[in-house]
Order: C-alpha cells, then sequence, then structure tokens
C-alpha cells in the first residue's frame, strides 16, 4: 500500500478537487460525503466554508463541528477520496448519520483505499479526545459495512430512515 495521509483543504488542490467531484458526479448528483463539496463549485469559497465547520464558527443551524480531510498520496496531490469528522452528534446523526461519513473517488476504488480513511480518521478523533464513534451505513452498502467492520466496528442495531435499513456501528477509540 502507498503512504497516505489525510490533509486539511487548502490552497493548491483546487483541479483535484474539481477532478474528483466530476467523477463522483457522473456516478450520482448527490454525492458522499456530502461536504466534498458544500453545494459550491467555487474552491475559495469551498475553503471558506470548511475552515468555518472545522471553527465550529457560523455554522448553519442545525449542523455540528465537523472537519471534512482529503486522502492523498504523501508525495502527490491526487485526491482519492474525501472523509467528514463529527465531533458532536445531535439527534439525526445519533441516530442515522453517526460521526464519520466517507466517499473514495471511483477509479480509486477497491484497493483498501476507504479502509485506510477510516483508520487515519479514527486517529484525529483519537487525537481531539474522542472515546468512541458512531458509524453507520445503509445495509446494502457492502463495501462501507466491510470498511467500517474492519476498523472494529461493533454493530449496535439496524433502524429504518427514508426507506433504507441502516446499520449503526460504534468504534471504540480506548
Ligand atoms: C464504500 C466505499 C467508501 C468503499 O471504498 P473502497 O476504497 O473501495 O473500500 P476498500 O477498498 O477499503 O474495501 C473495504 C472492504 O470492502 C470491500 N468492498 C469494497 N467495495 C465493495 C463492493 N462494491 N462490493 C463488495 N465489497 C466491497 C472490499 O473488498 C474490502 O473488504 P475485504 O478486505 O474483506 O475484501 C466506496 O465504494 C465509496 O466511496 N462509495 C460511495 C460513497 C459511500 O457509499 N460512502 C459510504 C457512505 S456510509
Amino acid at each position: 500500500m502507498k503512504k497516505l495521509k489525510l490533509v486539511f483543504p487548502c490552497e493548491g488542490y483546487a483541479d483535484e478537487w474539481d477532478a474528483i467531484i466530476k467523477e463522483m458526479e457522473i456516478e450520482t448528483i448527490d454525492i458522499t460525503p456530502y461536504s466534498l463539496k458544500h453545494r459550491t463549485s467555487d474552491y475559495n469559497e469551498y475553503l471558506r466554508i470548511v475552515r468555518s465547520f472545522a471553527s465550529g464558527i457560523d455554522i448553519p443551524a442545525g449542523k455540528v463541528k465537523a472537519a471534512t480531510y482529503f486522502l492523498v498520496e504523501d508525495t502527490k496531490k491526487r485526491i482519492l477520496g474525501a472523509i467528514d469528522i463529527r465531533f458532536d452528534l445531535n439527534e439525526y446523526l445519533y441516530n442515522y448519520g453517526g460521526n464519520i461519513g466517507y466517499g473514495i473517488r471511483p477509479s480509486e476504488r477497491r484497493k483498501g483505499y476507504a479502509t485506510k480513511m477510516l483508520a487515519l480518521a479514527l486517529d484525529v478523533c483519537r487525537q481531539s479526545g474522542l472515546k468512541k464513534v458512531l458509524v453507520t451505513c445503509d445495509e446494502d452498502n457492502i463495501g462501507s459495512r466491510r470498511t467500517i467492520e474492519k476498523n472494529g466496528g461493533v454493530l449496535e442495531n439496524i433502524v429504518v430512515c427514508e426507506g433504507e435499513n441502516v446499520m449503526r456501528f460504534w468504534i471504540n477509540l480506548v
């Protein structure tokens, strides 16, 4: 496996950001994680929004403090995927959304990147003092389910959200 790292969105990734979004949007307009785009196509505006979420200041009502990271190779700028860490759980997140959301670029799937990206994000969670995190996925999303299980996810239950069976896993960080 190549050496991978998480980087907080910053200057220098605008073209790659555009490229991963375009690739994901061929598959669906509802790309995951949602915060990879934040409904803007302007990278500078995007940086402003992710910084705001990471600080927890001036974020929209109903949203929580959250950090988005790009997964990149140690020596390259290519964005392989993105992951969100939500540092609090509101009612919706506790019931369905969980602390963490992620997606891998379609052309880079099935290479172990999601498993590694979640592991790196769990290190960030640990460093920020979280003791356990909730990670959820649709029951039929086998890739995401395996990614969570390979990172120690323990299934608490399966709930229904908008007609989908959602699996709720806890990952202990201590
Ligand atoms: C789900 C997703 C993140 C998996 O990313 P990935 O980089 O392909 O995952 P990995 O390569 O780390 O694979 C993890 C495990 O899942 C398995 N897997 C991945 N995709 C799979 C698929 N489509 N069908 C069956 N198994 C799959 C892998 O084989 C591996 O298990 P194994 O080690 O037991 O063989 C990726 O498919 C994706 O971005 N999907 C769209 C967004 C999404 O669903 N995000 C998660 C929301 S909860």
